[in-house]
């Protein structure tokens, strides 16, 4: 059985099976050298020659137990027609949004945008290196889609205040956009993803009296369809407070942790495995910092079903070879 489906579908804890997220892009120089060729990230990320090559990058250099599509969040806007475009050093950039348009798109025109991506997907599921492992497939959470399609950028720290008040429009778009996830999900799992993630990257931003009706509820819908299809999923509901709350009404296969919260509050709130926690910088320092910190996970997690992840994306400074001997530690404890 694939490691990561035996720990949180078994609930096996005899082994911590190990990917990480971003685990294929910019801190690998084979990555750089293609970004470089390759101006645009959206035609990149429509590339079936470059896209199961660079997914496939990090399980040719280490023995990660899943691979992870190279793809992102945003190509659902972009397949619901929304401009864009990655400025380097900026983040990504949108152009503006019609909600009249956006309702009206087809299910057939959407899934005919993203058709190199899964066309990819089956490359990548095919490959040799792929063997007794998973392929993760993911989307954005609805209110982090919105987030990105409403702000137009990056929101750093928070959002404009008049997209706050708009509650009647953000629940129109979740609704709009949680439909085209679930498609783009089903697509992704029938063309060979056999674990979902579903990344809430600005959860956090959310308000208290918010949170049931941008984060959990719609969250929950996407969860149970994803399940309904016999495949695990995995949440990352990266900045909450609750994590407890947030498990037990949506209720995912794996919760990952982001790194401001307490792995041992965690350990005694949750019964459901876990993924994640440790700071990407533990990555940047030496190697027996690293050591101590990836122990402190896997001790707490010793007797619950846990897949060693970070606590957000590998940053773009690191070292290959902390990586490696990252892997190669969590593989020998
Ligand atoms: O994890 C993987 O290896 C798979 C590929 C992947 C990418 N983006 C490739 C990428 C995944 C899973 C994502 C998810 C994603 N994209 C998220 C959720 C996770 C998170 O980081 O919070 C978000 C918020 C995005 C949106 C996005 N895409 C931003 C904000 C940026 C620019 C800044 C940044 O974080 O890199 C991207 C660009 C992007 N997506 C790059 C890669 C490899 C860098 C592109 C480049 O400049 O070369």
């Amino acid at each position: 059985m694939k490691p990561i489906h035996n720990c949180i579908v078994n609930n096996n804890t005899t082994i911590n099976p190990i990917w990480l997220m971003r685990q294929a892009g910019r801190y690998l120089p084979e990555f750089r050298e293609i970004r470089k060729k390759n101006k645009d990230f959206i035609e990149l990320c429509l590339n079936k020659k470059m896209v199961p090559e660079i997914t496939l990058q990090p399980l040719k250099r280490f023995d990660f137990d899943a691979a992870i599509i190279f793809s992102d969040i945003l190509m659902i806007p972009y397949a619901l027609g929304q401009d864009v475009v990655f400025s380097k050093g900026l983040g990504p950039k949108l152009g503006n949004i019609n909600l009249n348009k956006i309702s009206k798109i087809k299910i057939d025109k959407f899934s005919n945008k993203l058709k190199p991506v899964y066309e990819s997907l089956e490359i990548i599921s095919r490959n040799k290196l792929l063997k007794n492992k998973d392929l993760i497939g993911f989307v954005g959470a609805p209110w982090t889609l919105l987030v990105y399609m409403i702000n137009k950028i990056s929101p750093k720290k928070e959002l404009k205040k008049k997209f706050f008040h708009d509650r009647n429009t953000i629940n129109k778009l979740i609704k709009i956009v949680n439909n085209f996830i679930k498609i783009h999900i089903s697509n992704q799992i029938n063309h060979g993803a056999t674990i979902i993630q579903i990344f809430d990257s600005w959860a956090g931003l959310v308000k208290e009296e918010d949170i049931e009706n941008y984060i959990y509820t719609p969250t929950k819908e996407i969860v149970d369809y994803t399940k309904k299809l016999n495949v695990p999923v995995i949440c990352f509901p990266r900045g909450i407070k609750n994590y407890k709350k947030f498990v037990n009404f949506v209720n995912p296969n794996a919760i990952s942790i982001d790194y401001d919260i307490d792995p041992k509050q965690i350990l005694k709130d949750i019964k459901i495995p876990v993924q994640g926690g440790p700071n990407p910088k533990i990555l940047l320092g030496d190697k027996n910092q690293l050591k101590k910190e990836a122990f402190k996970y896997l001790k707490i997690f010793k007797d619950h079903p846990y897949i060693f992840n970070l606590g957000h994306g590998v940053l773009p400074e690191t070292d290959p070879k902390m990586v490696e001997y990252l892997i190669k530690f969590v593989k020998d404890n």
